[in-house]
């Protein structure tokens, strides 16, 4: 029986917690303030459940406070971060790829100073470039070194090579779930595959539309109960964000919530997760530099043809 199976099977019972670390616990204590890059990247298994705005607001909220953020728009099916930030973006990642502009040339500044990098489709070309391409876009890419410190990655839903493939350079993963039991079922499921395609991945769970934080814990405890008996895979309740209309109206006016409604439920939510962001651990030292984060996308297998 396929252990997601499983879960579903087993009701997810709220037994005691497993070995898993609990809300908000910092083994290493590394403050806001410290040197090197955090590359964390945002998934989900259903879709819908937050991230973009969450990413966007989240990667908003560390701009205004003086972080020097990337955030890259990683879902190239539907990219949705621009909507929602109030920006136009002309170029993606494939154009540089394909050597028509310059990497700079395709980022976007939007509110408080946040950089957005819209990625699309022809991402996987960037695993099959030759050595000549690879140098000359790590070269581009070394140049951004001193201008980000902070990259956030909104994924798309699911477990798609896409997904893998940006997930997989990252060393910090918020799982984005809600109560749902489909979206806890695909959660689980997320974090299946890629805890097994990369060992060295430490997942945050993010309840949204929560009720109370006593929903994170709830939806925490079913989580772990099969994530604990079924992989090998670290797994920290990050948090909840409340269920608030204000967020809707945000959409609808493209402004992030955080600067239209900054008093609003999820606002007051956001400023604090985006503190907890900052201090998660690192299990194996920081991210390293830009340039050493895209050589790791660059080096994924992705089963399309990598050298
Ligand atoms: N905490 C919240 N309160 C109220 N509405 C919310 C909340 N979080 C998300 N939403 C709404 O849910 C919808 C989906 O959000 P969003 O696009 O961020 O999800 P997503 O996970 O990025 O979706 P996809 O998987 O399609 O990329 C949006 O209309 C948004 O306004
Ligand atoms: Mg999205």
């Amino acid at each position: 029986m396929d252990q997601a199976q499983g879960l579903r099977m087993m009701g997810m019972p709220q037994n005691e917690l497993g070995t898993a670390m609990g809300p908000g616990d910092n083994r290493t204590g590394i403050s806001s303030g410290e040197a090197g890059l955090k590359v964390i990247a945002l998934v989900s298994g259903k879709g819908g459940v937050g991230k973009t705005n969450l990413a966007a607001n989240l990667a908003v909220v560390l701009a205004r406070r003086g972080r020097k953020v990337l955030l890259v728009d990683a879902d190239l099916g539907l990219a949705n971060v621009d909507i929602v930030l109030g920006l136009t973006t002309r170029y993606t990642l494939f154009d540089v790829v394909n050597g028509s502009v310059e990497l700079k040339d395709i980022l976007v500044e939007g509110p408080g100073g946040v950089w957005v990098l819209p990625a699309s489709s022809g991402i996987y070309e960037m695993t099959c470039l030759d050595d000549q391409q690879r140098y000359a876009i790590l070269d581009q890419i070394e140049a951004l070194d001193d201008r980000f410190d902070t990259v956030l990655i909104d994924n798309a839903a699911g477990i798609s090579q896409d997904v893998q493939f940006f997930a997989g350079a990252a060393r910090q993963v918020v799982v984005v779930t809600d109560r749902e039991p489909t979206a806890i079922t695909d959660a689980y499921a997320t974090i299946k595959v890629l805890s097994q395609r990369r060992t060295n991945l430490n997942f945050h769970l993010l309840v949204n539309n929560a009720d109370s934080e006593s929903d994170g814990m709830d939806v925490y405890r079913k989580l772990t109960t099969v994530t604990d008996r079924f992989l090998n895979a670290s797994i920290s309740l990050f948090g909840t964000v409340p269920k608030d209309e204000n967020l809707n109206r945000a959409v609808m006016a493209r402004r992030p919530l955080v600067d239209l409604f900054p008093r609003s439920p999820a606002s007051t939510q956001l400023n604090m997760l985006a503190e907890r962001l900052l201090s998660l651990p690192h299990p194996d030292g920081e991210d390293g530099t830009m340039k050493m984060f895209w050589e790791r996308l660059f080096h994924q297998n992705t089963g399309r043809g990598e050298k």
